[in-house]
């Protein structure tokens, strides 16, 4: 499909049969949700001076790389995430170990559930249901009950606030409920402005369509360095198309030296997620890095957080490529929804 092809509600719902932009577009109230049932879940505050493992895989894991970003130095423990089968070896009773997986179902999850459980970590269970919600039932296990009908991708409040609230709850981090209201509140105003109602010309459709036909490079930093990863998953998983993401400083120790043949090989494009309180070095980095590959690259945007705390800042990223990925997968004329190619793999693994 053309870059010029409008972004309207309609056209969108020509390709989006299973409605995936409505769960992007409900992020405020998912956020609001996500508080009060970790509220009603009842968890008792237990300081674990070892600190907070998030295990759990994709689009589960990712609220707890998210959650780590918006703490920032406010964190008092190590929050580490394990995407693996194994528990770091240095997890012991002392530890708060979250188990997050949307489906309850994934093979790396139960697993580092049950190491948890054999280490005699502390467990808490984030899931829908399935055998993680089983086995948290059988061995009373508390469980931060998600609600049903999303893809694991979408629940990204879910494991956002999921993660976040067990911080605080384990001495790991503060409690940012007032924060995360906000955050919610300011997320409301930019659904309106980048939303299939808003302007064909704001941020998010402009960005897809700049965006549309190349290999996107997203590059981040600090608070902004998991938003870089959330938009690459996004952009794979939504819209179907090879994104990578990489974090400053360290992309401009390798990466930056790639871009040289990049146009003989395809056509790639940069996005630099800015952060008006990221250290000034990394500012400037973006500044000239975006300079230096200008000749290579099809499209190049700087784009600032929106907003005064973390929260709001990170939140807001995370909206705006959401919905870029959404946008992406329009303009390819490719249902954003289906993951046929993850849940194949799912099933090969199941099957032995
Ligand atoms: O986005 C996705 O569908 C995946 O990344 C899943 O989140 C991942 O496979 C793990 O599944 P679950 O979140 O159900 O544990």
């Amino acid at each position: 499909m053309s870059a010029t092809v409008d972004l309207t509600s309609d056209a969108i719902a020509a390709v989006d049969a299973s409605g995936a932009l409505a769960d992007v577009l409900g992020l405020p109230d998912q956020l609001r949700d996500a508080m009060w049932r970790v509220e009603s879940a009842g968890l008792e505050p237990r300081d674990t001076p070892g600190g907070l493992i998030v295990a759990g895989m994709g689009g589960s894991a990712i609220g707890g790389a998210l959650a780590r970003g918006i703490l920032g130095d406010r964190a008092s423990r190590p929050i580490v995430l394990a995407r693996w089968y194994d528990l770091p070896s240095w997890t012991t009773p002392d530890t708060t170990v979250l188990c997050t997986s949307y489906s309850g179902n994934t093979e790396e999850t139960l697993a580092l559930y049950e190491a948890a459980g054999a280490l005699g970590a502390r467990r808490i269970v984030a899931t829908i249901g399935g055998k993680l919600a089983d086995a948290a039932r059988a061995d009373g296990v508390p469980v931060v009950p998600l609600p049903g009908g999303f893809q694991p991708r979408a629940a990204v409040a879910y494991s956002l606030v999921a993660a976040l609230e067990v911080a605080g709850l384990c001495g790991a981090g503060e409690r940012l409920h007032a924060e995360i209201d906000v955050a919610a509140a300011r997320a409301e105003r930019l659904v309106a402005e980048w939303g299939p109602d808003g302007p064909e010309d704001s941020l998010a459709k402009e960005i897809a369509r700049g965006l549309h036909g190349t290999v996107p490079q997203v590059a981040g930093a600090g608070l902004t360095a998991p938003v870089a990863y959330r938009w690459k998953t996004q952009i794979n998983e939504n819209a179907k198309t090879p994104c990578f993401s990489h974090e400053l400083p360290e992309l401009d120790h390798n990466e930056i030296e790639g871009w040289e043949g990049a146009p003989e090989l395809g056509r790639f494009s940069a996005v630099f997620l800015d952060d008006s309180d990221l250290h000034p070095r990394s500012r400037q980095l973006i500044e000239l890095t975006r300079g230096l590959i200008a000749s290579q690259a099809s499209a190049s945007y700087r784009i600032e957080t929106i907003g005064d705390s973390r929260a709001e800042r990170l939140i807001s990223l995370v909206l705006l490529g959401d919905l870029v990925s959404i946008y992406l997968a329009v303009l390819r004329g490719v249902d954003p929804t289906p993951v046929t190619i993850i849940e194949h793999l799912k099933g090969a693994l199941a099957g032995g």
